[in-house]
């Protein structure tokens, strides 16, 4: 999957420093890029895909393993970063459809994002959906996709985000 400015793929070994550049130009600030190198290190990522145009990694999305309890496999999108400059190109878009396919290869059932629900809505994410999980970050931004249909059917259950999400505070 690509865009006509960037190639969509996996995260390879040697990406980190260049994902953490992109990271931080995105956000204006190192927290996300942090979140990034914590849940690495804690090895929680269920996976990382990079945007990279011809000379350098210019967007990067990441997923993570949220603890349901066993009720189902699930993973929490974030953080989701393209560099200012490559923006508005669709590599945002391209990242988040190529990770859903990840996330489904991984058989992962529900994914969690907290975010713009008018940007996500147009890859099926719900408020709907989201209102079922029991998060610390339950809100209006807090919506939800089914990989698996009927996966959030039986009812409100709690999430738990890795503990590296603990620091972005
Ligand atoms: C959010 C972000 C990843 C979008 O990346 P992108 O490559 O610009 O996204 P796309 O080009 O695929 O945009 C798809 C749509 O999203 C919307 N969109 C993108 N950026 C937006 C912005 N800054 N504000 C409002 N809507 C935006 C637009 O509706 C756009 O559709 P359009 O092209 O028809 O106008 C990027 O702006 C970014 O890295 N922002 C800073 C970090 C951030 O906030 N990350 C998200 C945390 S949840």
């Amino acid at each position: 999957m690509s865009t006509p400015d960037a190639a969509i793929r996996a995260e390879r070994p040697g990406d980190a420093a260049a994902i953490r550049q992109a990271v931080t130009a995105a956000f204006g600030q190192t927290a996300e890029a942090d979140l990034v190198e914590r849940l690495r290190a804690d090895g929680e990522v269920v996976a990382s895909l990079v945007a990279a145009a011809r000379t350098a990694i210019v967007g990067h999305i990441l997923f993570s393993r949220l603890d349901t309890g066993g009720r189902c496999a699930a993973a929490a999108l974030a953080p989701l970063a393209v560099v200012p400059g490559w923006q508005r190109r669709g590599i945002g878009a391209a990242l988040v459809r190529a990770g859903i396919d990840a996330c489904r290869d991984k058989a992962v059932a529900v994914l969690v994002v907290l975010g713009d629900p008018a940007f996500y809505g147009r890859f099926g994410f719900t408020r709907a959906l989201g209102a079922r999980l029991r998060t610390p970050y339950d809100c209006d931004a807090l919506t939800a996709l089914e990989l698996v249909p009927g996966a959030l059917a039986a009812g409100a259950f709690a999430v738990r985000y890795p503990r590296a999400f603990a620091a972005l505070g």
